[in-house]
C-alpha cells in the first residue's frame, strides 16, 4: 500500500536515477579501489559481487530506505511465519518450511517419500513383472516439471540410483521421442500435478498409462504415484491413496521442488542428495531470516532488480549459468520470477505505479556469446545480467573449466569496461587499417561499456549449493513482490488461456464453439491442410 515513506523512498531513488553520472560504473571503480570487495556479500558457500552496477553508496543507501519503507523485512518475517502473505488466493506461502525444518507434517511426508525411495532403491517395490526400476518417468508442467527437471539436469551422474526422465509438453512428439527410450516394466512414473486437473498432464498421464497396460496388463497400473495436493482426483485416476504424495495448497507451483514434487529427484539422485538440497536451502532461508538487510543476499538482488527496471528503464534480465549442467536454470527462473512478478495491479487493487517483473532469459554460457551476446553487448538498451560461475568443475578436465571461466569473467569485464571510438581508431591504426576503412568501421565496433551485471560465484555446484542458490532466487522474488506491492504467490495471468482453449479444442474436434474471426480463421486453414492429408 502507498504510504508517504514509500513515496518519499521512490522520490529520492527516481532523483539519483536523473542524475547524468547514474548508469555510470566505472568512475565508481576509479573513485574506489576497494569497491569490488565492498560489494560483493557472502552467504553459506555463496558470493555475490553487486560491484559492477551503477550502485553507489548513497544508491544503495536509497534503495535499503525503499526495502524499510515497504517493509520487507516485515513481509519476510510474516511469510516464514506462515502467516496469509498470498491474499488473492487466501493462503500462505509456506515453500521454505517444506526443507526439512521441525514442522510435524513437513518431517511426516518427507519420512513417508524417503520410505517409498528405499523401497524402489532396496527392491521391496517393484515392476508388475518383478523388475527393479531403474526410470523414473516425471509427467508434470510449470513447476511440477522445471525445478525436478532443472536440479535433475544439473546433479544426475551415471553413479545415480535411478535415471530421471520429464514429460511435460501435451506435445505427443514428446512423448513419442521419451516413449523410444523406456521399458515399461522397468520405469516407475510419477503423476506432479498440484491441481491434478491441468490439461496437459492429464492427456500425457493417460497416454503413459495406456502404454502401461498395453505392456503390462492392468498390473502396469502399479506402476503410477502421483503427487499432488488433489487426492480425491488422483483416487478418481485410479492411483491408490498409498502411491500419492500429497502436499499443501499453501505450496505455489513454481516453488514447489522442496515438496513431493521433489519426489522424481529423491528417486534418481538418492535421498542423502535430496536431504543436501533441502538443507542447502534451509542455509539460505536462514541468512534470509537473519542476516542485516545491507548484507542480505535476496534482498541485494532484488534492490539491484529494482534499480535496473524501475530506475534505470532496463526491462530485461538475463541469466547467464556458466555450467552447462545449469542448462535448465534459465528456464526454471523463468517460471519462478515472470509468473511471479508479471503484474499490472497492486494488493491494493490498483494499477501499479511502475514497472515491476523483467523479461528473464538466458542460456549457458559459452554458449550466449554464440547467440544474444551482440544485443547485450551493443544493443541500445542495456541488459543487466547475472553471471553465475563456479570455481571447481567435476571433470578432469582442467583447461577446458579454465577457458569456461576466463570467458564468463570476460564478458562481466568487456560489459563493464567497452571499447571507446578513440581506442578502436587507435587498433585499427596500429593494424594497418586505411583510414576511409577506419572512419566507416569504427562506430561499429564500439562498446559503450557501463553495462551492468551481478556475479554468483559457487565453489562447486552440487546438492548444497545448488539448494542455496534456487531459495536466493525465490526469497528474491518475495523482496521484490514486498517491494512492489504486488502478490507474488499467485498467477492469475495463466487462467484466461485454458479458458480460451476449451473453445479452440471444440472447435478442432469439429463443436461447436464461438471463437473470435481470427481464430475461426486459422481453425479453417488448420481443417483444410489437415483434409489435404487426409487427417
Ligand atoms: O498454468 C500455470 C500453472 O498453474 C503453474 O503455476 C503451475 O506450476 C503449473 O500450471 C502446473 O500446475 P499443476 O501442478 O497443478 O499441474
Amino acid at each position: 500500500m502507498p504510504s508517504p515513506a514509500i513515496d518519499a523512498a521512490w522520490s529520492t531513488l527516481l532523483a539519483l536515477g536523473r542524475r547524468p553520472s547514474a548508469r555510470a560504473i566505472r568512475p565508481l571503480f576509479a573513485a574506489d579501489p576497494d569497491r569490488a570487495a565492498r560489494f560483493t556479500h557472502r552467504a553459506g558457500d555463496m558470493l555475490l559481487d553487486l560491484s559492477r552496477t551503477s550502485i553507489s553508496d548513497e544508491v544503495l543507501d536509497a534503495l535499503l530506505d525503499l526495502a524499510r519503507a515497504t517493509d520487507v523485512p516485515g513481509f519476510r518475517d510474516r511469510m516464514l511465519a506462515g502467516a496469509v502473505v498470498n491474499p488473492t488466493e487466501r493462503r500462505a506461502a509456506m515453500h521454505a518450511a517444506q526443507r526439512g525444518g521441525a514442522e510435524p507434517s513437513v518431517q511426516a511426508a518427507l519420512a513417508r517419500m524417503a520410505a517409498f525411495v528405499a523401497g524402489v532403491h532396496g527392491g521391496a517395490m517393484r515392476g508388475a513383472t518383478g523388475e527393479r526400476f531403474t526410470d523414473v518417468l516425471n509427467i508434470g508442467i510449470g513447476g511440477s516439471d522445471l525445478g525436478p527437471a532443472m536440479v535433475a539436469r544439473a546433479l544426475w551422474t551415471p553413479r545415480a540410483p535411478m535415471r530421471a526422465h520429464y514429460l511435460a509438453n501435451v506435445d505427443a512428439h514428446a512423448w513419442q521421442e521419451l516413449r523410444a527410450r523406456l521399458d515399461p516394466s522397468r520405469t516407475l512414473v510419477l503423476v506432479a500435478s498440484k491441481t491434478f486437473t491441468t490439461q496437459e498432464t492429464m492427456a500425457n498421464a493417460a497416454l503413459v498409462r495406456a502404454w502401461l497396460v498395453a505392456a503390462l496388463g492392468e498390473g502396469g497400473t502399479a506402476h503410477l504415484a502421483a503427487l499432488s495436493t488433489n487426492l480425491p482426483a488422483a483416487a478418481e485416476f485410479g492411483i491408490p491413496a498409498e502411491r500419492v504424495f500429497g502436499f499443501a495448497d499453501t505450496v505455489g507451483g513454481r516453488f514447489s521442488l522442496w515438496s513431493a514434487i521433489g519426489l522424481s529427484l529423491a528417486l534418481a539422485l538418492g535421498w542423502p542428495a535430496f536431504e543436501s538440497l533441502l538443507a542447502g536451502a534451509r542455509g539460505m532461508d536462514d541468512h534470509f531470516a537473519a542476516a542485516p538487510l545491507p548484507a542480505n543476499l535476496p534482498l541485494l538482488l532484488a534492490l539491484a532488480e529494482v534499480w535496473h527496471v524501475d530506475v534505470l528503464g532496463y526491462p530485461a534480465r538475463a541469466v547467464l549459468p556458466y555450467d552447462e549442467r545449469l542448462s535448465r536454470f534459465p528456464a526454471h527462473l523463468q517460471q519462478l520470477e515472470m509468473e511471479s512478478l508479471g503484474k499490472a495491479v497492486g494488493l491494493d487493487g490498483a494499477a501499479v505505479a511502475r514497472a515491476t517483473g523483467p523479461v528473464v532469459f538466458g542460456e549457458p554460457g559459452t554458449n550466449a556469446q554464440h547467440s544474444f551476446m551482440q544485443l547485450i553487448h551493443q544493443g541500445p538498451t542495456p541488459v543487466p545480467v547475472d553471471f553465475i560461475l563456479v570455481a571447481n568443475p567435476d571433470h578432469p578436465f582442467a583447461d577446458s573449466h579454465r577457458k569456461l571461466l576466463a570467458n564468463g569473467l570476460a564478458q562481466a569485464e568487456a560489459l563493464l569496461v567497452g571499447r571507446s571510438l578513440d581506442e578502436v581508431r587507435a587498433e585499427m591504426q596500429a593494424a594497418g587499417a586505411e583510414p576511409a576503412r577506419i572512419a566507416t568501421i569504427a562506430p561499429h565496433r564500439v562498446f559503450t561499456g557501463d553495462r551492468p551485471s551481478n556475479v554468483i560465484l559457487l565453489p562447486g555446484l552440487d546438492a548444497a549449493t545448488l539448494g542455496q542458490l534456487v531459495a536466493l532466487y525465490e526469497h528474491k522474488v518475495a523482496c521484490l513482490g514486498a517491494i512492489w506491492g504486488i502478490n507474488p504467490f499467485d498467477q492469475w495471468g495463466v487462467e484466461l488461456g485454458k479458458v480460451v482453449a476449451a473453445s479452440t479444442l471444440a472447435a478442432l474436434e469439429g463443436r461447436p464453439a464461438a471463437l473470435h474471426a481470427a481464430t475461426a480463421r486459422l481453425v479453417a486453414e488448420i481443417d483444410r491442410l489437415q483434409a489435404a492429408r487426409g487427417g
